[in-house]
């Protein structure tokens, strides 16, 4: 669906351009004309914010580099500095550590609403593993970016989610080593984490391309999880979708002005204020609110090896969703059964997420071991069985029936 189409640039500049580099015909194919199906909803809207807070992270990020420094004994002196001195350095900071938890949500509704509607179903299996990869890459992203400020929760998370790879039977120890560059989380780990910040989020952008080009060969998803089958099921990308998205992402940027303006710390933990002290363990590490539901995975099970493979399981297995969701149906609206345990997956998610934030002790270890249970057993047992008994609604003839009735 990409290519030149029916781009006639006017103007002289932009013809002799066309000719040799045919940009505005990709443009224009990819963004103007491009087909979208009619009955796009809201939920439709989550990619191209998700596009513009990359762009954020990507602009705040590099200015706040310009006066950061990645040596142990400034770092958290070089933030405070942006923070009280620097023209401006409070607004780019508390954009870039908010525009992070907003590039999350934005993530997580962009990812249920992909589980939602069935899109990751054939034939869009590997737009749908990239967001895999593209998610995996957000959270190392995260999580490097996190430790740069080289307050007591960044060095202590630095050090707890390093030491998982001990648990990997006789390299585990030799591994934790190589990714320290020492025998403990200092200056070298630091300058590497510093290194690799500033890299991934290039490399989110070109698996960003990687994704929107496989999402231009299969077409979008829509609703009703059928394929647009003629010229009334679908309308122009531009006015209609560039208008929706522009709107919510309008929305979206409100909420995102009322974290920073007016609560710029309130997903952030006060013992990151406190600068890394090796010799002091702080009562709790917790981690940003995006990770909470894997702490909680990782805590829920007593052996420390399996607790590793269950974490890292809970995050891979998503890339086996296409095959292992066997039902031919995509969307929800039409899988009655699906939907509740649907609901109840994201009822385990905030559950776990929440239990995240708790001390690994009574019930709390019981709770988080029933959804952990729940989280796997969803993937694993649900929806393979599911694809076999559920009995489905009727679908509709096409995505126009659907929106403006049969007589369409
Ligand atoms: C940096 C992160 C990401 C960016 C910038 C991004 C961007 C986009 C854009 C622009 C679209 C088209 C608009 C839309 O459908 O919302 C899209 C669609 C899609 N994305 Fe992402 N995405 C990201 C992460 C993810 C992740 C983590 C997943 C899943 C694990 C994912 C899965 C999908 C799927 C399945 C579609 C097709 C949806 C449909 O047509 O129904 N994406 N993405």
């Amino acid at each position: 669906m990409s290519g030149h189409a029916t781009y006639q640039p006017t103007n002289r500049v932009l013809q002799w351009l066309e000719k040799r580099l045919p940009i505005g015909g990709l443009v224009h194919s990819s963004f103007i004309a491009y087909p979208t199906p009619r009955n796009l909803n809201y939920w439709w809207a989550f990619g191209g914010i998700l596009s513009f807070m990359l762009g954020v992270q990507i602009i705040t990020g590099i200015v706040l580099a310009m006066h950061y420094t990645p040596h142990v004994d400034m770092a958290f002196k070089s933030i405070e500095i942006v923070m009280r001195d620097v023209n401006f350095g409070w607004l780019l900071r508390y954009l870039h550590a908010n525009g992070a938890a907003m590039f999350f949500l934005a993530v997580y509704i962009h990812m249920f609403r992909g589980l939602y509607y069935g899109s990751y179903k054939e034939p869009r299996e590997v737009l749908w593993i990239l967001g895999v990869i593209l998610y995996l890459l957000m959270m190392a992203t995260g999580f490097m970016g996190y430790v740069l400020v080289w307050g007591q929760m960044s060095f202590w998370a630095a050090t707890v989610i390093t030491n998982l790879f001990s648990a990997i039977p006789g390299v585990g120890d030799a591994i934790v080593t190589w990714l320290w560059g020492g025998y403990a989380v200092g200056n070298p780990t630091l300058n590497r984490f510093y290194s690799l910040h500033y890299l991934l989020p290039f490399v989110i952008a070109g698996v960003v391309v990687l994704h929107v080009w496989a999402l231009h060969v299969t077409g979008q998803n829509n609703p009703t999880g059928i394929e647009p089958k003629s010229d009334q099921d679908t309308v122009s990308f531009t006015p209609y979708a560039t208008i929706k998205d522009g709107f919510l992402m309008v929305c979206f940027c409100i909420l995102f002005a009322w974290f920073v303006f007016y609560i710029p710390n309130f997903l952030g933990h006060s013992d990151n204020y406190i600068p890394a002290n090796p010799a002091v363990t702080p009562s709790e590490i917790v981690p940003e609110w995006y990770y909470l539901p894997f702490y909680a995975i990782l805590r829920s099970i007593p052996n420390k090896l399996l607790g590793v493979i269950a974490l890292f399981g809970s995050i891979g297995i998503l890339a086996f969703l296409p095959w292992l969701d066997t039902s031919k149906v995509r969307s929800a609206r039409y899988r009655p059964l699906f939907r509740q345990f649907f609901w109840l997956f994201v009822i385990a998610a905030v559950g776990l997420g929440w239990l995240g934030t708790k001390p690994p002790e009574g019930i709390y270890v019981i709770l988080a071991r029933i959804l952990t249970f729940y989280y796997f057993a969803f993937f694993l047992i649900v929806l393979p069985l599911l694809g076999i008994f559920e009995k489905t609604k009727p679908l509709p003839n096409s995505i126009s029936e659907s929106v403006l009735g049969a007589k369409a």
